[in-house]
């Protein structure tokens, strides 16, 4: 109950300083904008729209590794995003998961 808390808190100063930052990279070297170029992408119950190319763009900055170790974390969902589609949107923009992923 209590570590279920400080959880809960924990992701809600991550959004909160999200929310807040502007074009610094905020998660494995993606920017808000990128984050939000992508998010109608992965964003559950939604039609599944192909990334846009900005997102792609934002994409192929990042540290795929990295958003792989987020696939199981409350991270994604708390940002709104379906950790799923997230991970299925590099090869939707011909870019290539680790193969850890
Ligand atoms: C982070 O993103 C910037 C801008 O997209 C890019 O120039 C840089 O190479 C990226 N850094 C890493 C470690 O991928
Ligand atoms: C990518 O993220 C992984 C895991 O967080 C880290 O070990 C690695 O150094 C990062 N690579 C780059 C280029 O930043
Ligand atoms: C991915 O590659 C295919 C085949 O080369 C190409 O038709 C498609 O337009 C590419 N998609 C993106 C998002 O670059």
């Amino acid at each position: 109950m209590k570590s279920g808390v400080v959880v809960l808190a924990l992701i809600a100063l991550m959004v909160s300083s999200i929310e807040s930052s502007g074009n610094d990279a905020i998660l494995c070297n993606m920017t808000e904008d990128g984050l939000n170029a992508c998010k109608p992408s992965v964003t559950q119950p939604s039609p599944v729209v192909p990334p846009s190319p900005d997102c792609c763009k934002a994409l192929s900055g990042a540290n795929l590794s990295c958003l792989c170790s987020y696939k199981h974390s409350l991270v994604l969902p708390a940002l709104g995003i379906d950790p799923d589609l997230a991970m299925a949107l590099p090869a939707q923009c011909n870019l290539t998961n680790p193969a850890n992923c």
